[in-house]
C-alpha cells in the first residue's frame, strides 16, 4: 500500500493520491490508471486506406444526439428507417434486411451461423482475405468446407463456379463482391441464376464495395458496367436482360456491408438482408445457431422483420444506429448512381496519377478494378512501411499496405464516401511522390 501511495502521488497529485489511498485500504488492487486522467485527444487525419473512413459532418452530429432507450418507439421508428435504407443501398425489396450490432465480421458471422448447420456443403472463393475468414468461420461450424483457390488478384468466372457446384453439390457459395485486401471487384452478373439452378445459395460480401460500385441484390445484372467484366461463358456473352438466350433476373441471397467505408459512419454495424429463398432455410434449420446474438429468428423479431410483436434480444447501439440512419439518408439523398459514378471517376482519375509516378496498379483488368479501394504495386528496392510511415508522419494521411494474403505485395489507397474527390486524389499523390523521393531505397 505504501508503494501505491508514492507511486500514485508522483504521478497524480496528493488529493487524487488520497483517494487511491482510501480505495486502496478498501482492497482495490490497481490505481485509477494516469493515462485516464489525461484530456482525450484526437489527430486530425484523412483516412485514404480500406477503411474507416473520415465521417461526414452530419454522421458526427448524429454521434452527438442523447441516448434513447433500445426499446422506445423513436428508436423502433429509426430501425425501420434504417430497414428502408438497407433496400434502398441494397436495391432489394427483402422484409428481413436488418442492421446487425456488429462489424463487417459480424454480419459474415450472422450468415453463416444461421445458413450452415454441421455437416452442411459449403463453396468458398478465397482469392483474398475475406474468403480466407469465411473458410474459417464455416471450419468452426462443422461445415464441410470446399474452398476455390485463386492467386491474391483473382477471381471466380461463372464457368469455375458452375464447375465446383456440380462437383461439390454445395447448399451455399461464398464471394466477395469488393475484395478490399486485393482491389479486385468480383462481377456478379449471372451467379444468383447459376446457383440457383444448382440449389445453391448465393452469399455476398459488399463491405468494400458498397456504394462505390453497381450492385442489385434482387436482380443481378448490372445494365452495363459489369457485363463489360464478364468473359464468355458456355459459348454465350455476357447477357442482359432480354439480350441473350436467358434472362438473368435472380439476385443474391444473403447480402452484407459494413457502416465504415463508403457510407462514413463510425465502424460498429453492419448492413444484412435475406431472400425468401435463405429465409425458408434459416426457419427450417434442425439445429439452432451456436450464437444466440447473432441468431436471426430473434433479430428477425427484435427489428419488427416478422409478424410477432418485437420482444428484447439485446442492448442496441443506439447512437451508432443514429449515425448509420443519417449515412443512409445521405446515401439516398446523393442517388446510388451518384454515388457509383463518383467513385468510378475519382477511382479513375487516382489510377491516372499513380501510373504518373511510374507506379504499377496490381489488378490490371481495368474491368476488376474496385472503384473504392486501390491496390498499387509496391514499387520495387521499397520497404511498403517505409512509404506508410512517411505518408502519415508527414502529411497526416492513412493508406495501408496489403492484407493476409496481399500483404508485402500491394499499398492500398481507399476513397470511401465523401473522400472519394479530386482534391484528395491530388493530396495523396503528392505525399506519395514526396515519400517515393524520400524514403530509403535498396540497391538493386
Ligand atoms: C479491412 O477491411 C481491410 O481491407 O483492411
Amino acid at each position: 500500500m505504501l508503494w501505491a501511495l508514492t507511486e500514485a502521488r508522483a504521478v497524480l497529485g496528493h488529493r487524487t493520491a488520497g483517494w487511491v489511498r482510501t480505495m486502496a485500504s478498501r482492497s482495490l488492487l490497481v490505481a485509477p490508471p494516469a493515462a485516464l486522467s489525461k484530456p482525450l485527444f484526437i489527430p486530425s487525419r484523412l483516412l485514404l486506406g480500406p477503411g474507416p473512413s473520415n465521417l461526414t459532418p452530419r454522421v458526427m452530429a448524429a454521434g452527438g444526439l442523447p441516448v434513447l432507450g433500445h426499446m422506445h418507439q423513436e428508436v423502433y421508428q429509426i430501425m425501420d428507417e434504417i430497414k428502408q435504407g438497407i433496400q434502398y443501398v441494397f436495391q432489394t425489396r427483402n422484409p428481413l434486411s436488418l442492421a446487425i450490432s456488429g462489424s463487417g465480421h459480424c454480419a459474415l458471422e450472422a450468415a453463416l451461423f444461421n445458413l450452415l448447420e454441421p455437416g452442411d456443403s459449403f463453396l468458398v472463393g478465397v482469392s483474398g482475405i475475406w474468403g480466407q475468414r469465411a473458410q474459417d468461420i464455416a471450419e468452426r461450424i462443422g461445415a464441410r468446407v470446399c474452398p476455390m483457390v485463386k492467386a491474391p488478384g483473382g477471381h471466380f468466372t461463372l464457368q469455375e463456379v458452375e464447375e465446383a457446384l456440380a462437383q461439390h453439390k454445395p447448399v451455399l457459395l461464398f464471394l466477395a463482391h469488393g475484395e478490399s485486401s486485393t482491389g479486385v471487384l468480383q462481377p456478379l452478373d449471372g451467379y444468383g441464376e447459376l446457383c440457383h439452378r444448382h440449389q445453391c445459395l448465393l452469399l455476398v460480401d459488399s463491405v468494400a464495395s458498397l456504394g462505390g460500385a453497381p450492385i442489385y441484390m434482387d436482380r443481378q445484372d448490372t445494365c452495363g458496367v459489369l457485363r463489360l467484366a464478364q468473359p464468355a461463358w458456355n459459348g454465350v456473352g455476357p447477357a442482359g436482360e432480354g439480350s441473350g438466350p436467358t434472362a438473368r433476373l435472380d439476385g443474391i441471397d444473403v447480402l452484407y456491408s459494413g457502416s465504415q467505408k463508403v457510407l462514413n459512419a463510425p465502424p460498429g454495424t453492419s448492413l444484412i438482408s435475406f431472400s425468401d429463398k435463405a429465409k425458408n432455410k434459416i426457419y427450417a434449420r434442425k439445429t439452432k445457431p451456436v450464437s444466440f446474438y447473432l441468431d436471426i429468428q430473434w433479430l428477425a423479431n427484435f427489428w419488427g422483420c416478422d409478424d410477432r410483436p418485437r420482444t428484447y434480444h439485446h442492448t442496441t447501439p443506439i447512437i451508432s444506429l443514429y449515425s448509420l440512419r443519417e449515412s443512409l439518408a445521405h446515401l439516398a439523398e446523393q442517388g446510388l448512381e451518384n454515388s457509383w459514378q463518383q467513385h468510378r471517376e475519382a477511382s479513375e482519375y487516382l489510377h491516372t496519377c499513380l501510373q504518373g509516378l511510374g507506379l504499377q496498379l496490381f489488378v490490371k483488368d481495368q474491368a476488376l478494378r474496385l472503384p473504392t479501394i486501390t491496390s498499387v504495386v509496391v514499387p520495387m528496392g521499397y520497404d511498403w512501411r517505409d512509404i506508410v510511415k512517411y505518408i502519415m508522419d508527414h502529411h497526416h494521411i492513412e493508406i495501408a499496405g496489403g492484407l493476409g494474403p496481399s500483404a508485402g505485395k500491394v499499398l492500398r489507397i481507399g476513397l470511401l464516401g465523401g473522400n472519394a474527390t479530386r482534391e484528395n486524389v491530388d493530396r495523396v499523390t503528392r505525399a506519395l511522390r514526396e515519400a517515393l523521393q524520400r524514403c530509403p531505397r535498396s540497391k538493386l
